[in-house]
Protein backbone atom coordinates (compact mmCIF):
# COMPACT_ATOMS: atom_id res chain seq x y z
CA UNK A 1 0.00 0.00 0.00
CA UNK A 2 1.20 3.62 -1.44
CA UNK A 3 1.76 6.02 1.34
CA UNK A 4 1.47 8.50 -1.08
CA UNK A 5 -2.02 10.14 -0.40
CA UNK A 6 -4.35 10.97 -3.34
CA UNK A 7 -5.04 14.70 -3.23
CA UNK A 8 -7.89 16.96 -5.51
CA UNK A 9 -5.59 19.94 -7.28
CA UNK A 10 -6.27 21.89 -3.70
CA UNK A 11 -4.23 19.32 -2.13
CA UNK A 12 -6.93 18.05 -0.23
CA UNK A 13 -6.88 14.07 0.50
CA UNK A 14 -9.57 11.91 -1.43
CA UNK A 15 -11.46 9.43 0.28
CA UNK A 16 -12.51 7.87 -2.88
CA UNK A 17 -11.53 7.65 -6.71
CA UNK A 18 -13.29 4.78 -8.08
CA UNK A 19 -17.21 5.92 -7.60
CA UNK A 20 -18.88 8.67 -7.64
CA UNK A 21 -21.26 10.25 -4.67
CA UNK A 22 -24.58 9.69 -5.74
CA UNK A 23 -27.96 9.09 -3.68
CA UNK A 24 -28.49 5.51 -3.07
CA UNK A 25 -26.65 2.35 -4.75
CA UNK A 26 -28.73 3.04 -8.12
CA UNK A 27 -29.68 6.65 -7.53
CA UNK A 28 -28.50 9.94 -9.28
CA UNK A 29 -25.15 11.64 -8.40
CA UNK A 30 -25.34 14.84 -5.80
CA UNK A 31 -24.30 18.19 -5.98
CA UNK A 32 -21.41 17.38 -3.45
CA UNK A 33 -19.55 15.77 -6.09
CA UNK A 34 -16.31 18.72 -6.85
CA UNK A 35 -13.67 16.12 -7.17
CA UNK A 36 -15.56 14.36 -9.67
CA UNK A 37 -16.41 17.84 -11.40
CA UNK A 38 -12.97 19.52 -10.90
CA UNK A 39 -11.87 15.39 -12.75
CA UNK A 40 -14.00 16.31 -15.80
CA UNK A 41 -13.39 19.89 -16.26
CA UNK A 42 -9.89 19.63 -16.26
CA UNK A 43 -10.04 16.70 -18.52
CA UNK A 44 -11.99 19.07 -20.97
CA UNK A 45 -9.05 21.01 -21.02
CA UNK A 46 -6.17 18.73 -21.02
CA UNK A 47 -5.58 20.05 -24.80
CA UNK A 48 -3.97 23.06 -25.95
CA UNK A 49 -3.83 24.12 -29.63
CA UNK A 50 -1.14 21.92 -31.87
CA UNK A 51 1.51 24.54 -33.47
CA UNK A 52 0.40 25.27 -36.82
CA UNK A 53 3.33 24.10 -38.67
CA UNK A 54 5.70 21.32 -37.11
CA UNK A 55 2.77 19.82 -35.16
CA UNK A 56 4.75 16.45 -34.64
CA UNK A 57 7.72 16.34 -33.17
CA UNK A 58 9.97 15.37 -30.20
CA UNK A 59 12.50 16.58 -27.74
CA UNK A 60 15.52 15.99 -25.61
CA UNK A 61 18.02 17.16 -23.40
CA UNK A 62 21.85 17.38 -24.30
CA UNK A 63 24.66 19.45 -23.97
CA UNK A 64 26.80 21.40 -26.23
CA UNK A 65 30.51 21.85 -25.76
CA UNK A 66 32.77 24.30 -27.61
CA UNK A 67 36.18 23.11 -29.01
CA UNK A 68 37.13 26.39 -30.48
CA UNK A 69 37.92 29.76 -28.79
CA UNK A 70 35.34 32.32 -30.40
CA UNK A 71 36.30 35.25 -28.55
CA UNK A 72 37.70 36.94 -31.28
CA UNK A 73 33.97 36.62 -33.93
CA UNK A 74 31.55 36.99 -30.89
CA UNK A 75 31.19 38.20 -26.93
CA UNK A 76 28.49 35.64 -26.69
CA UNK A 77 28.99 34.52 -23.25
CA UNK A 78 28.68 30.43 -24.39
CA UNK A 79 31.08 30.94 -27.20
CA UNK A 80 34.02 32.03 -25.29
CA UNK A 81 36.79 29.21 -24.37
CA UNK A 82 37.33 25.85 -25.91
CA UNK A 83 35.35 23.11 -23.34
CA UNK A 84 33.18 25.30 -22.24
CA UNK A 85 29.58 23.45 -21.67
CA UNK A 86 26.00 24.35 -22.13
CA UNK A 87 22.68 23.03 -21.51
CA UNK A 88 20.28 22.52 -24.37
CA UNK A 89 16.76 21.28 -25.55
CA UNK A 90 16.24 19.76 -28.81
CA UNK A 91 13.07 19.29 -30.52
CA UNK A 92 12.93 17.65 -33.75
CA UNK A 93 9.47 17.95 -36.23
CA UNK A 94 7.83 16.86 -39.22
CA UNK A 95 6.43 19.84 -41.24
CA UNK A 96 3.40 19.55 -42.76
CA UNK A 97 1.34 17.12 -40.60
CA UNK A 98 -0.58 17.00 -37.54
CA UNK A 99 0.02 15.88 -34.25
CA UNK A 100 -1.12 12.29 -34.82
CA UNK A 101 1.00 12.06 -38.52
CA UNK A 102 3.64 9.64 -39.37
CA UNK A 103 7.12 10.71 -38.74
CA UNK A 104 8.25 9.30 -42.14
CA UNK A 105 6.89 12.27 -44.58
CA UNK A 106 8.36 13.34 -46.91
CA UNK A 107 8.92 16.67 -45.82
CA UNK A 108 11.37 19.04 -44.22
CA UNK A 109 11.92 18.01 -40.80
CA UNK A 110 12.89 20.90 -38.08
CA UNK A 111 16.07 20.99 -35.65
CA UNK A 112 14.96 23.32 -33.06
CA UNK A 113 17.95 24.02 -30.26
CA UNK A 114 17.32 25.64 -27.32
CA UNK A 115 20.59 26.98 -25.69
CA UNK A 116 20.21 27.85 -22.42
CA UNK A 117 23.25 30.32 -21.49
CA UNK A 118 24.21 32.48 -18.74
CA UNK A 119 23.00 35.28 -20.60
CA UNK A 120 19.68 34.45 -21.79
CA UNK A 121 18.44 31.37 -23.97
CA UNK A 122 19.77 31.78 -27.86
CA UNK A 123 17.35 29.65 -30.41
CA UNK A 124 18.71 28.30 -33.15
CA UNK A 125 15.25 26.98 -35.16
CA UNK A 126 16.69 25.57 -38.23
CA UNK A 127 16.04 22.75 -40.10
CA UNK A 128 17.28 19.58 -41.55
CA UNK A 129 18.11 21.65 -45.09
CA UNK A 130 20.33 24.17 -45.55
CA UNK A 131 17.62 26.40 -47.73
CA UNK A 132 14.11 27.14 -47.71
CA UNK A 133 11.50 27.23 -50.46
CA UNK A 134 11.05 31.07 -49.60
CA UNK A 135 12.44 34.42 -49.67
CA UNK A 136 10.05 36.48 -48.21
CA UNK A 137 7.80 36.20 -45.10
CA UNK A 138 4.73 37.19 -46.84
CA UNK A 139 4.27 34.12 -48.82
CA UNK A 140 4.78 31.56 -45.86
CA UNK A 141 0.45 31.04 -44.91
CA UNK A 142 -0.03 30.42 -48.64
CA UNK A 143 3.25 28.23 -49.02
CA UNK A 144 1.65 26.32 -45.76
CA UNK A 145 -1.73 26.31 -46.87
CA UNK A 146 -0.78 24.75 -50.44
CA UNK A 147 0.93 21.73 -48.47
CA UNK A 148 -1.54 20.85 -45.89
CA UNK A 149 -4.51 19.46 -46.67
CA UNK A 150 -7.33 20.30 -48.78
CA UNK A 151 -10.09 22.83 -47.90
CA UNK A 152 -12.89 20.66 -49.46
CA UNK A 153 -11.61 16.49 -49.14
CA UNK A 154 -9.30 17.15 -46.05
CA UNK A 155 -6.54 15.08 -47.75
CA UNK A 156 -3.48 15.91 -48.87
CA UNK A 157 -3.75 17.31 -52.39
CA UNK A 158 -0.48 17.05 -54.61
CA UNK A 159 -1.67 18.97 -56.92
CA UNK A 160 -2.11 22.08 -54.68
CA UNK A 161 1.57 21.31 -53.89
CA UNK A 162 2.95 22.07 -57.16
CA UNK A 163 0.53 24.82 -58.10
CA UNK A 164 2.34 26.74 -55.67
CA UNK A 165 5.80 25.71 -57.00
CA UNK A 166 4.62 26.58 -60.37
CA UNK A 167 4.01 30.00 -59.50
CA UNK A 168 7.25 30.23 -56.96
CA UNK A 169 10.59 29.49 -58.52
CA UNK A 170 12.18 30.41 -55.74
CA UNK A 171 11.07 26.92 -53.79
CA UNK A 172 12.65 25.17 -56.89
CA UNK A 173 15.94 24.37 -54.97
CA UNK A 174 14.69 22.83 -51.61
CA UNK A 175 12.41 21.76 -53.23
CA UNK A 176 14.97 19.20 -55.33
CA UNK A 177 16.35 18.14 -52.14
CA UNK A 178 12.84 17.50 -50.72
CA UNK A 179 12.14 15.36 -53.51
CA UNK A 180 15.93 13.59 -53.56
CA UNK A 181 16.81 10.24 -52.13
CA UNK A 182 17.49 12.79 -48.90
CA UNK A 183 13.70 13.87 -48.55
CA UNK A 184 12.92 11.38 -46.00
CA UNK A 185 15.35 11.11 -43.08
CA UNK A 186 15.32 7.15 -41.33
CA UNK A 187 15.85 8.86 -37.73
CA UNK A 188 15.87 12.35 -36.36
CA UNK A 189 19.07 11.25 -35.11
CA UNK A 190 20.72 10.22 -38.66
CA UNK A 191 20.18 13.67 -40.46
CA UNK A 192 21.89 17.39 -40.08
CA UNK A 193 20.77 20.46 -39.37
CA UNK A 194 20.92 23.70 -40.39
CA UNK A 195 20.01 26.69 -39.22
CA UNK A 196 19.45 27.93 -42.47
CA UNK A 197 19.57 32.09 -42.31
CA UNK A 198 22.48 34.01 -42.01
CA UNK A 199 22.54 35.51 -38.32
CA UNK A 200 25.39 37.27 -37.02
CA UNK A 201 28.15 37.56 -34.52
CA UNK A 202 29.62 40.45 -32.33
CA UNK A 203 32.68 40.57 -30.95
CA UNK A 204 33.70 43.29 -28.28
CA UNK A 205 35.28 45.73 -30.57
CA UNK A 206 31.87 46.05 -32.37
CA UNK A 207 32.81 43.89 -35.88
CA UNK A 208 30.31 42.37 -37.10
CA UNK A 209 30.44 38.95 -39.00
CA UNK A 210 27.22 37.00 -40.81
CA UNK A 211 26.82 33.42 -39.82
CA UNK A 212 25.34 30.20 -40.75
CA UNK A 213 25.43 27.24 -38.50
CA UNK A 214 25.35 23.52 -39.62
CA UNK A 215 24.94 20.63 -37.59
CA UNK A 216 26.33 17.32 -38.79
CA UNK A 217 25.37 14.15 -37.83
CA UNK A 218 27.69 11.91 -36.00
CA UNK A 219 25.45 8.91 -36.86
CA UNK A 220 25.76 9.69 -40.57
CA UNK A 221 22.91 10.01 -43.11
CA UNK A 222 20.11 7.33 -43.44
CA UNK A 223 17.16 7.80 -45.67
CA UNK A 224 13.98 6.30 -46.54
CA UNK A 225 12.50 5.59 -50.10
CA UNK A 226 8.39 5.88 -50.47
CA UNK A 227 7.99 2.18 -50.17
CA UNK A 228 10.39 1.85 -47.18
CA UNK A 229 8.19 4.58 -45.56
CA UNK A 230 5.02 3.43 -46.28
CA UNK A 231 5.84 0.59 -43.75
CA UNK A 232 7.43 2.30 -40.88
CA UNK A 233 5.16 2.82 -36.96
CA UNK A 234 3.88 6.45 -37.77
CA UNK A 235 6.09 7.12 -34.42
CA UNK A 236 8.98 5.46 -35.41
CA UNK A 237 11.55 8.20 -35.45
CA UNK A 238 9.97 9.29 -31.93
CA UNK A 239 10.83 6.03 -30.49
CA UNK A 240 14.08 5.46 -31.60
CA UNK A 241 15.58 8.92 -30.44
CA UNK A 242 14.10 8.06 -26.93
CA UNK A 243 15.08 4.11 -27.28
CA UNK A 244 18.99 5.52 -28.21
CA UNK A 245 18.87 7.80 -25.30
CA UNK A 246 17.50 5.75 -22.43
CA UNK A 247 20.01 2.86 -23.57
CA UNK A 248 23.00 5.76 -23.34
CA UNK A 249 23.72 5.46 -27.01
CA UNK A 250 23.88 9.28 -27.00
CA UNK A 251 22.90 11.08 -30.21
CA UNK A 252 25.55 13.86 -31.48
CA UNK A 253 26.55 16.37 -34.00
CA UNK A 254 29.19 17.83 -34.93
CA UNK A 255 28.58 21.90 -34.78
CA UNK A 256 30.03 23.84 -37.79
CA UNK A 257 30.11 27.70 -38.98
CA UNK A 258 30.60 29.48 -41.90
CA UNK A 259 31.86 32.88 -41.62
CA UNK A 260 31.45 35.75 -44.14
CA UNK A 261 32.68 39.46 -43.23
CA UNK A 262 30.45 42.43 -43.80
CA UNK A 263 33.31 43.56 -46.62
CA UNK A 264 32.47 40.22 -48.08
CA UNK A 265 28.75 40.30 -48.02
CA UNK A 266 28.66 43.63 -50.11
CA UNK A 267 30.77 42.29 -53.33
CA UNK A 268 29.85 39.26 -53.11
CA UNK A 269 27.74 37.52 -55.87
CA UNK A 270 25.18 35.75 -54.70
CA UNK A 271 22.41 38.06 -52.12
CA UNK A 272 23.68 36.01 -49.07
CA UNK A 273 20.77 37.07 -47.27
CA UNK A 274 18.67 35.00 -49.54
CA UNK A 275 17.17 31.76 -47.58
CA UNK A 276 16.68 30.14 -51.26
CA UNK A 277 20.32 30.30 -51.59
CA UNK A 278 23.38 28.47 -49.35
CA UNK A 279 26.87 29.54 -49.43
CA UNK A 280 29.22 27.35 -51.17
CA UNK A 281 31.62 25.89 -49.23
CA UNK A 282 34.77 26.45 -51.66
CA UNK A 283 33.88 29.86 -51.23
CA UNK A 284 33.14 30.01 -47.35
CA UNK A 285 34.63 26.75 -45.73
CA UNK A 286 33.07 24.97 -42.47
CA UNK A 287 34.56 25.89 -39.09
CA UNK A 288 34.58 23.14 -36.56
CA UNK A 289 33.56 24.54 -33.41
CA UNK A 290 31.92 21.96 -31.18
CA UNK A 291 29.51 19.15 -30.52
CA UNK A 292 26.03 18.85 -29.67
CA UNK A 293 25.09 15.72 -27.68
CA UNK A 294 21.34 14.44 -26.82
CA UNK A 295 21.65 12.93 -23.51
CA UNK A 296 18.43 12.88 -21.50
CA UNK A 297 15.34 11.88 -22.24
CA UNK A 298 11.96 14.74 -21.39
CA UNK A 299 9.99 13.34 -17.95
CA UNK A 300 6.65 14.48 -19.29
CA UNK A 301 6.01 14.63 -23.05
CA UNK A 302 3.27 17.38 -22.93
CA UNK A 303 4.99 19.90 -20.30
CA UNK A 304 8.40 19.69 -21.63
CA UNK A 305 7.79 19.37 -25.49
CA UNK A 306 4.83 20.29 -26.32
CA UNK A 307 4.69 23.39 -24.29
CA UNK A 308 8.62 24.14 -25.68
CA UNK A 309 8.08 27.59 -27.26
CA UNK A 310 11.75 28.43 -29.66
CA UNK A 311 11.60 31.86 -30.96
CA UNK A 312 14.19 32.88 -33.83
CA UNK A 313 14.00 35.86 -31.64
CA UNK A 314 15.71 34.11 -28.71
CA UNK A 315 18.91 36.05 -29.09
CA UNK A 316 21.81 36.78 -26.45
CA UNK A 317 24.74 39.66 -26.49
CA UNK A 318 27.05 38.62 -29.43
CA UNK A 319 24.43 36.83 -31.62
CA UNK A 320 21.90 38.63 -34.04
CA UNK A 321 19.52 38.82 -37.04
CA UNK A 322 20.56 39.89 -40.43
CA UNK A 323 18.79 41.57 -42.61
CA UNK A 324 17.40 38.23 -44.39
CA UNK A 325 13.75 39.03 -45.27
CA UNK A 326 12.53 35.64 -43.47
CA UNK A 327 14.50 36.05 -40.64
CA UNK A 328 12.68 38.75 -39.99
CA UNK A 329 9.36 37.76 -40.58
CA UNK A 330 10.06 34.92 -37.97
CA UNK A 331 11.61 37.62 -35.87
CA UNK A 332 7.84 38.27 -34.95
CA UNK A 333 5.56 35.39 -35.68
CA UNK A 334 6.93 32.87 -32.88
CA UNK A 335 6.34 34.97 -30.10
CA UNK A 336 3.01 35.79 -31.03
CA UNK A 337 2.43 31.90 -31.79
CA UNK A 338 3.47 31.11 -28.18
CA UNK A 339 0.88 33.55 -26.34
CA UNK A 340 -1.30 31.86 -28.57
CA UNK A 341 -0.57 27.90 -28.02
CA UNK A 342 1.11 28.36 -24.60
CA UNK A 343 -0.11 31.43 -23.09
CA UNK A 344 1.91 35.12 -22.38
CA UNK A 345 3.73 33.86 -19.26
CA UNK A 346 5.04 31.23 -21.75
CA UNK A 347 8.48 31.68 -20.63
CA UNK A 348 8.22 31.22 -16.79
CA UNK A 349 7.77 27.35 -17.99
CA UNK A 350 10.60 25.29 -16.55
CA UNK A 351 11.74 24.12 -20.50
CA UNK A 352 11.25 27.79 -21.69
CA UNK A 353 12.74 29.77 -18.66
CA UNK A 354 15.97 30.73 -18.57
CA UNK A 355 18.71 29.46 -16.46
CA UNK A 356 20.02 33.17 -15.30
CA UNK A 357 17.91 35.36 -13.69
CA UNK A 358 15.10 37.00 -15.68
CA UNK A 359 14.32 40.60 -14.27
CA UNK A 360 11.45 42.25 -16.64
CA UNK A 361 9.50 44.95 -15.49
CA UNK A 362 6.22 43.19 -17.68
CA UNK A 363 3.77 41.82 -15.18
CA UNK A 364 0.78 39.76 -14.61
CA UNK A 365 -0.94 37.88 -17.36
CA UNK A 366 -2.36 33.84 -16.42
CA UNK A 367 -0.04 32.15 -14.74
CA UNK A 368 2.04 34.88 -13.76
CA UNK A 369 4.59 32.82 -11.13
CA UNK A 370 7.75 32.16 -9.79
CA UNK A 371 10.80 31.67 -11.88
CA UNK A 372 11.71 28.24 -11.61
CA UNK A 373 15.70 28.67 -11.45
CA UNK A 374 16.01 31.71 -9.40
CA UNK A 375 13.43 30.65 -7.07
CA UNK A 376 12.18 34.54 -7.20
CA UNK A 377 8.29 35.65 -7.76
CA UNK A 378 9.28 36.54 -12.12
CA UNK A 379 5.80 38.36 -12.46
CA UNK A 380 4.38 39.31 -9.16
CA UNK A 381 7.16 39.87 -6.37
CA UNK A 382 7.11 43.24 -4.25
CA UNK A 383 9.80 44.94 -6.47
CA UNK A 384 9.24 48.25 -8.69
CA UNK A 385 6.95 47.08 -11.76
CA UNK A 386 7.70 50.51 -13.90
CA UNK A 387 11.07 51.45 -14.90
CA UNK A 388 13.21 53.88 -14.29
CA UNK A 389 12.55 54.04 -10.62
CA UNK A 390 14.90 55.21 -7.84
CA UNK A 391 15.50 51.99 -6.50
CA UNK A 392 18.31 50.83 -8.01
CA UNK A 393 20.63 50.90 -5.00
CA UNK A 394 17.94 48.13 -3.38
CA UNK A 395 19.03 45.66 -6.85
CA UNK A 396 16.38 47.10 -9.17
CA UNK A 397 17.16 45.73 -12.34
CA UNK A 398 18.42 48.67 -14.90
CA UNK A 399 19.47 47.68 -18.84
CA UNK A 400 22.99 47.36 -19.53
CA UNK A 401 24.71 49.36 -22.02
CA UNK A 402 27.48 47.63 -22.85
CA UNK A 403 25.65 44.69 -25.07
CA UNK A 404 23.94 47.03 -27.58
CA UNK A 405 24.70 45.36 -30.80
CA UNK A 406 26.56 47.66 -33.26
CA UNK A 407 24.24 49.41 -35.91
CA UNK A 408 23.56 47.50 -39.06
CA UNK A 409 23.96 50.01 -42.12
CA UNK A 410 21.06 49.88 -44.80
CA UNK A 411 23.04 47.63 -47.72
CA UNK A 412 21.61 49.85 -50.42
CA UNK A 413 20.04 52.68 -51.57
CA UNK A 414 17.70 51.95 -49.46
CA UNK A 415 13.61 53.69 -50.70
CA UNK A 416 10.97 52.10 -48.58
CA UNK A 417 8.36 49.92 -51.08
CA UNK A 418 7.61 46.53 -52.27
CA UNK A 419 10.79 45.30 -53.64
CA UNK A 420 10.16 42.48 -55.92
CA UNK A 421 12.93 39.59 -56.11
CA UNK A 422 11.50 37.72 -59.31
CA UNK A 423 14.86 38.92 -60.96
CA UNK A 424 17.03 36.58 -58.46
CA UNK A 425 18.26 33.47 -60.14
CA UNK A 426 16.80 30.50 -58.44
CA UNK A 427 17.91 27.90 -61.07
CA UNK A 428 21.59 27.30 -61.29
CA UNK A 429 21.97 26.26 -57.28
CA UNK A 430 19.28 23.96 -58.32
CA UNK A 431 21.08 22.83 -61.24
CA UNK A 432 24.58 22.11 -59.18
CA UNK A 433 22.63 19.58 -56.61
CA UNK A 434 21.23 18.01 -59.33
CA UNK A 435 24.45 17.69 -61.33
CA UNK A 436 25.73 16.28 -58.27
CA UNK A 437 23.36 12.90 -57.68
CA UNK A 438 24.79 9.78 -59.31
CA UNK A 439 21.96 8.01 -61.71
CA UNK A 440 20.40 6.25 -59.21
CA UNK A 441 19.73 9.04 -57.22
CA UNK A 442 18.37 10.91 -60.43
CA UNK A 443 15.86 8.71 -60.85
CA UNK A 444 14.59 8.93 -57.51
CA UNK A 445 14.79 12.50 -57.61
CA UNK A 446 12.29 12.36 -60.92
CA UNK A 447 10.19 9.49 -59.78
CA UNK A 448 9.03 11.26 -56.45
CA UNK A 449 8.26 14.54 -58.34
CA UNK A 450 6.21 12.51 -61.29
CA UNK A 451 4.55 11.00 -58.12
CA UNK A 452 2.81 14.40 -57.49
CA UNK A 453 3.25 16.62 -60.24
CA UNK A 454 1.43 13.66 -62.60
CA UNK A 455 -2.02 14.63 -60.34
CA UNK A 456 -1.73 18.52 -61.64
CA UNK A 457 -3.36 19.92 -64.76
CA UNK A 458 -0.56 20.22 -67.28
CA UNK A 459 -0.59 23.54 -67.19
CA UNK A 460 1.14 23.23 -63.82
CA UNK A 461 2.84 20.77 -65.46
CA UNK A 462 4.40 22.67 -67.95
CA UNK A 463 5.13 25.47 -65.74
CA UNK A 464 7.02 23.00 -63.63
CA UNK A 465 9.32 20.94 -66.85
CA UNK A 466 10.01 25.05 -67.77
CA UNK A 467 11.32 25.75 -64.62
CA UNK A 468 13.63 22.51 -64.10
CA UNK A 469 14.74 22.76 -67.68
CA UNK A 470 16.37 26.44 -66.33
CA UNK A 471 17.54 24.57 -64.05
CA UNK A 472 19.15 21.77 -66.37
CA UNK A 473 18.19 21.01 -69.62
CA UNK A 474 18.67 17.17 -68.57
CA UNK A 475 16.59 17.78 -65.52
CA UNK A 476 13.51 18.87 -67.64
CA UNK A 477 13.51 16.16 -70.30
CA UNK A 478 13.88 13.84 -67.42
CA UNK A 479 10.71 15.15 -65.84
CA UNK A 480 8.73 16.02 -69.21
CA UNK A 481 9.71 11.95 -70.68
CA UNK A 482 8.26 10.44 -67.27
CA UNK A 483 5.28 11.99 -66.96
CA UNK A 484 4.81 10.66 -70.69
CA UNK A 485 5.51 7.85 -69.75
CA UNK A 486 3.04 7.71 -67.62
C1 LIG B 1 8.35 33.50 -42.49
C2 LIG B 1 8.55 32.23 -42.39
C3 LIG B 1 8.09 31.41 -41.24
C4 LIG B 1 7.06 31.59 -40.37
C5 LIG B 1 6.05 32.73 -40.34
C6 LIG B 1 7.08 30.47 -39.45
C7 LIG B 1 6.18 30.28 -38.43
C8 LIG B 1 6.19 29.24 -37.55
C9 LIG B 1 5.25 29.03 -36.48
C10 LIG B 1 4.06 29.93 -36.19
C11 LIG B 1 5.61 27.92 -35.82
C12 LIG B 1 4.92 27.29 -34.60
C13 LIG B 1 5.55 27.82 -33.35
C14 LIG B 1 4.87 27.31 -32.10
O1 LIG B 1 3.65 27.25 -32.05
O2 LIG B 1 5.62 26.99 -31.13
C15 LIG B 1 6.81 27.42 -36.42
C16 LIG B 1 7.52 26.33 -36.00
C17 LIG B 1 8.77 26.00 -36.48
N1 LIG B 1 9.43 26.57 -37.55
FE1 LIG B 1 8.79 28.10 -38.64
N2 LIG B 1 8.12 29.65 -39.75
C18 LIG B 1 8.77 30.18 -40.84
C19 LIG B 1 9.87 29.68 -41.48
C20 LIG B 1 10.68 28.71 -40.97
C21 LIG B 1 11.99 28.35 -41.46
C22 LIG B 1 12.67 29.03 -42.65
C23 LIG B 1 12.48 27.38 -40.66
C24 LIG B 1 13.79 26.66 -40.69
C25 LIG B 1 14.86 27.13 -41.27
C26 LIG B 1 11.47 27.10 -39.65
C27 LIG B 1 11.59 26.18 -38.65
C28 LIG B 1 10.63 25.94 -37.70
C29 LIG B 1 10.77 24.91 -36.69
C30 LIG B 1 11.94 23.96 -36.49
C31 LIG B 1 9.59 24.96 -35.93
C32 LIG B 1 9.24 24.05 -34.76
C33 LIG B 1 9.83 24.58 -33.47
C34 LIG B 1 9.51 23.61 -32.36
O3 LIG B 1 10.06 22.51 -32.41
O4 LIG B 1 8.72 23.97 -31.49
N3 LIG B 1 10.40 27.92 -39.87
N4 LIG B 1 7.14 28.23 -37.51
Amino acid sequence: MSKTRLTSSNGAPVADDNNSISAGARGPLTFDNHYLFEKLAHFNRERIPERVVHARGTGAYGSFTLSKNLDHLTIAKFLQESGQKTEVFVRFSTVGGGQDSSDYARDPRGFAIKFYTEEGNFDLVGNNTPVFFLNDPIKFPDFIHSQKKDPRTNLPNPSNMFEFWANHPQSLHQMTILMSDRGIPASYRQMHGFGSHTLSFWNQAGERVWVKWHLKSNQGIATLTNEEAEKMPSHGAQADLIEAIDKGDFPSWTVKLQVMTEKEALNYAINPFDLTKIWPHKDFPLIEVGQLELNRNVDNYFAETEQAAFAPSNLIPGIGASPDKMLQGRLIAYQDAHRHRVGTNFNSIPVNAPRCPMNTYQRDGAFAGMCPYSGKPSFQGSEANFYPNDRGEQGAAVPDSSVSAPAMPLLEDAWVGYHSQEQEDYYTQAGDLFNLMDEVQKQQLVANIVGGLSQANSSIQARMIEQFSLADRDYGKRVKRALEDG
